[in-house]
């Protein structure tokens, strides 16, 4: 490798992990997009050939040509993606955009295989990768399309059978029967199986897994992509690829494990718990609540709290966004903050059903960022907090997290809403959340539940507090 690759490669990678330090916050996102996507246009016009040849140095060639129109159709689909999804709709798109990534890694390293004449060119250091990028591309993209599916309602409930983990692993171990073979034959037909066998253990996969774990699943095929791009790297000598390759898959599988963390629940019990199919998330608090009633309150009694309070900490979740009331939220937040309140924005890894999916809809609502705090820097000044607004939230404020060791959220860290002088929880009915079990918080002393539709009972406290 000459020199002025080494430094292009060093270049690409360094505009990268510059992308990827700059998209942690919501101030630099957008710079941090660009940078990267800067880093892969760099990496697309100085490919080189496994001879050491840049792409530009071979004049205007067929490959050229390929790239050049793959590169438009790209563009042209990813800016009319962009600009037509709707910010709720953004995980179907991410799992729609990664599944392609993944198929593409697949199609790569198939072709490379399918393109070697005999047993004795196929050495180790190429079967590998290519078999590798093959088998996880390939589980990757069909398994982003379940994930795409079930993200826009069309299965409801995980899909499972008994015996289903085992008929997984069987396929699992046909798979690797497969891919050993092929280590050292040349053979179509055994590849296609192969192919094809990886594509359906990739719905196999997914199909168990409860539609709101999808953006667990959706962040682990994401690093699956990953690896199998950096896997094609390897195979056609690409040093770009495998550093995006793995950038992608190491961010991916972080990920993951910090969703994991904060739900408190292992990659395994994601994978293979069939969550939110009613068994798993049963028990709970129940039994400790028999007798115990919750105290209901009306807007204008809240907006009198909240035009008095000091300090307020505004806690929202998956229920703002399904009431699309984060414009709502705003307002109030302004309102308050004309009368000398301190209004502040607690807000919880996981609450929602994406990453950051509150994070998106206060700034798409122009929430100024100084005002959202993480969950870590709030909890310790919630007993000074007058009055905390739930809104939407139901598991990341559930006690039960840290009082009840039956419960299985038990352990997950939450935001400690209740530690608030006083607790407003804005919700329409008493349903459970999304772990299916009874909120201890809502019959605490200290809380009152403003029972309605998210973006109605905002409009109403508005009115109340702009008329106090
Ligand atoms: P949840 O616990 O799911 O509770 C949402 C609450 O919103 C429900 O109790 C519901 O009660 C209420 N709601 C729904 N529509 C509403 C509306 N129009 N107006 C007012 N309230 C409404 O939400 P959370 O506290 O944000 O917790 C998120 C959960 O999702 C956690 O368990 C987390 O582990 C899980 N999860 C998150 C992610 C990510 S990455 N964020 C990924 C997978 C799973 P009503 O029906 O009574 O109104």
């Amino acid at each position: 490798m000459s020199s002025t690759i080494a430094y292009i490669i060093i270049g690409i990678s360094v505009l990268f992990i510059l992308g990827i330090k700059l998209l942690a916050s919501p101030k630099t996102a957008r710079l941090g997009n660009l940078v990267a996507a800067g880093g892969m246009l760099i990496a697309l016009i100085s490919l080189h050939q496994p001879n050491g040849d840049y792409v530009w140095s071979q004049g205007w060639t067929f490959n050229y040509t390929l790239i050049v129109i793959g590169t438009l159709i790209g563009l042209v689909i990813g800016a009319i993606g962009a600009y037509s999804v709707k910010m709720t709709a953004m995980p179907q798109m991410v799992a729609l955009f990664n599944g392609l990534g993944g198929g593409a890694a697949a199609l790569v390293a198939s072709l490379e295989f399918i393109n070697i004449r005999s047993d004795a060119e196929l050495t180790a250091v190429i079967a590998v990768p290519m078999l590798f990028a093959t088998l996880i591309g390939s589980l990757s993209f069909s398994g982003s399309v379940i994930a795409y599916l079930k993200l826009e309602g069309k299965f409801e409930k995980p899909m499972t059978f008994p015996g289903q983990n085992l008929f997984n692993g069987l396929i699992l171990v046909v798979i690797l029967g497969l891919a050993i073979f092929l280590g050292g034959h040349v053979n179509t037909p055994a590849f296609i199986g192969l192919f094809v066998l990886a594509l359906f253990f990739g719905v196999a996969m997914v199909m168990p897994i409860g539609g709101a774990d999808m953006p667990v699943v959706i962040s682990l095929l994401n690093s699956f992509t990953g690896l199998a791009v950096a896997a094609d790297g390897f195979a056609i000598h690409n040093n770009a690829m495998i550093v995006a390759g793995t950038l992608v898959g190491s961010s991916g599988t972080l990920l993951t494990l910090l969703m994991c963390h904060a739900m408190n629940r292992p990659v395994s019990n994601v994978l293979f718990g069939a969550f939110g199919s009613g068994g798993a998330a049963a028990g709970g608090a129940a039994g400790d609540l028999a007798g115990k009633t919750v105290k209901p309150i009306q807007a204008d009694e809240v907006a009198v709290l909240l035009a008095y309070a000091q300090q307020v900490v505004i806690v929202p979740g998956y229920g703002m966004a399904v009431a699309q009331a984060q414009h709502q939220v705003r307002e109030l937040s302004d309102e308050l903050g004309k009368r000398g309140v301190e209004v502040r924005f607690a807000i919880h890894p996981v609450a929602g059903r994406m990453p950051g999916h509150m994070n998106v809809l206060l700034a798409e609502a122009n929430v100024p960022y100084d005002q959202l705090c993480e969950m870590e820097a709030i909890n310790p000044t919630m007993d000074r907090v007058d009055v905390c607004l739930v809104i939407g939230a139901n598991d990341v404020v559930n006690p039960a997290a840290r009082e009840d060791k039956s419960s299985p959220i038990y352990g997950m860290p939450i935001i400690d809403a209740d530690h608030a002088k006083t607790v407003i929880v804005m919700k329409r009915s008493m349903a459970a959340g999304f772990a299916g079990i009874e909120n201890l918080l809502f019959y605490k002393d200290n809380t009152r539940m403003l029972f309605g539709d998210a973006k109605a009972s905002l409009n109403a406290l508005v009115a109340q507090v702009k008329a106090s």
